[in-house]
């Protein structure tokens, strides 16, 4: 096989490789390493595999062992690694000993398998079978209510009028009509969960949807002191993606930074690229991120608040609906992203959307 075959495999295959030498230095640290580690190659070339493999013991202890008895060791569970940015990440190990042609120990091959997208999958599997139930109840149920709405709000209106000279009843017949549109509201954003329409695809410049996003809502918060940072990194190109979409997903994103805070606080959005991340698909080259990051300063959220969180209906809000982040999950399942949440009660939450840089008409840029 030559080198540079085996070299593309090694940038191209789905499993971190890392070679250590015998005193468990990294001499080899392929892309999908650095995905899985969130380490790049040039930080990890030479150092000890115990920084880089992080989480318990057992990672290190496994390679320690291959080394020391110079046969094949992996692990029987699944392992916590502990990636660069601090987020954990499921693993399965695997550790081969690497023989010179002469039989003699040079060091370590490690494989590492992300078990994440299993993980995902699992749970997305799991949430899709509450969905059908919910599909078939809410379409059902959106139908028959919204007629009768429309006659609730049209003969509340009517009696407004009627009522013209009797300004102490006006305050009824608005709580009427603001009622019957807030019931409308919840029933339209169902229906996007629902039944979403397939995805309208185009070129989609983050840094003005995020600009006008950000205007929106500095106006509709004009009352309270909070206050709207965008930084952006003017450099990413525009993605392929549906505006439309993408729009609701960062609104929804930052209207519950913007509840979560109050009336006085600091909601930050920032973009940038991760050249050090890179998606690996099935059919193409890997693909850089785009990450888009919505934080607050507000109260954090509880773990047990955290586990539902995605649930479809699941709100902590008076006024809530629940359906906010489901419908966010989904646009960024539709467009091959991710989506992921670090909170620290007491001090905030960052939501941080990744979303694959791909160029508009250019699948395989
Ligand atoms: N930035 C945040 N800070 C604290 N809690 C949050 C944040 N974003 C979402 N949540 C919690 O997640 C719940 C669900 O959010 P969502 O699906 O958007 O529904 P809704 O906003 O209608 O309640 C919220 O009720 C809230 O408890
Ligand atoms: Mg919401």
């Amino acid at each position: 096989m030559s080198a540079d075959l085996a070299n593309r495999i090694l940038d191209n295959i789905d499993l971190g490789v890392i070679v250590v030498d015998t005193e468990e230095r990294i001499i080899l640290f392929n892309p999908a390493a650095q995905v899985a580690t969130g380490w790049s190659e040039r930080q990890a070339r030479g150092r000890p595999c115990g920084d880089i493999l992080r989480g318990g013991d057992k990672l290190k202890r496994l390679i320690g062992e291959a080394l020391a008895r110079g046969r094949s060791i992996s692990s029987p569970d699944r392992l916590i690694l502990r990636r660069a940015d601090g987020c954990e990440l499921p693993v399965n190990m695997s550790v081969s000993p690497l023989l010179d042609t002469d039989g003699s120990l040079q060091g370590a091959t490690v494989i590492l398998k992300d078990l994440r997208q299993l993980v995902s999958l699992e749970e997305s599997a799991r949430s899709s079978d509450r969905m059908n139930t919910i599909d078939t109840l809410a379409a059902g149920l959106a139908h028959e209510i919204r007629n009768p709405l429309g006659g609730i709000r049209g003969a509340a209106q009517l009696l407004a009028k009627e009522l013209a000279d009797r300004a102490d009843l006006a305050e009824y017949t608005e709580v009427m009509v603001r009622e019957v549109d807030r019931v409308s509201g919840i029933l339209e954003e169902l229906a996007n969960l629902t039944r979403p329409r397939p995805l309208k695809t185009g070129a989609v410049d983050l840094t003005s949807l995020l600009d006008r996003i950000i205007l929106l809502e500095r106006q509709a918060h004009a009352a309270d002191a909070i206050e709207f940072i965008l930084q952006v990194d003017p450099s990413i190109p525009p993605i392929e993606g549906d505006e439309e979409m993408l729009h609701r997903l960062f609104l929804n994103l930052i209207r519950n930074a913007a509840e979560a805070i109050g009336n006085n606080g600091r909601v930050r959005v920032g973009t940038r690229i991760r050249p050090d991340l890179r998606l690996h698909r099935p059919a193409g080259r890997p693909v850089p991120l785009v990450e888009v990051t919505v934080s607050d300063n507000g109260p954090g959220i509880p773990a047990e608040v955290e586990k539902r969180i995605f649930t479809p209906f699941f709100t902590t809000k008076k006024q809530g609906t629940g359906l906010g982040l489901s419908i966010c999950q989904r646009i960024v399942t539709e467009h091959h992203g991710m989506i992921q949440l670090k909170t620290r009660p007491g001090h905030g939450t960052t939501f941080t959307v990744s979303l694959p840089l791909i160029s508009p008409g250019n699948k395989e840029a």
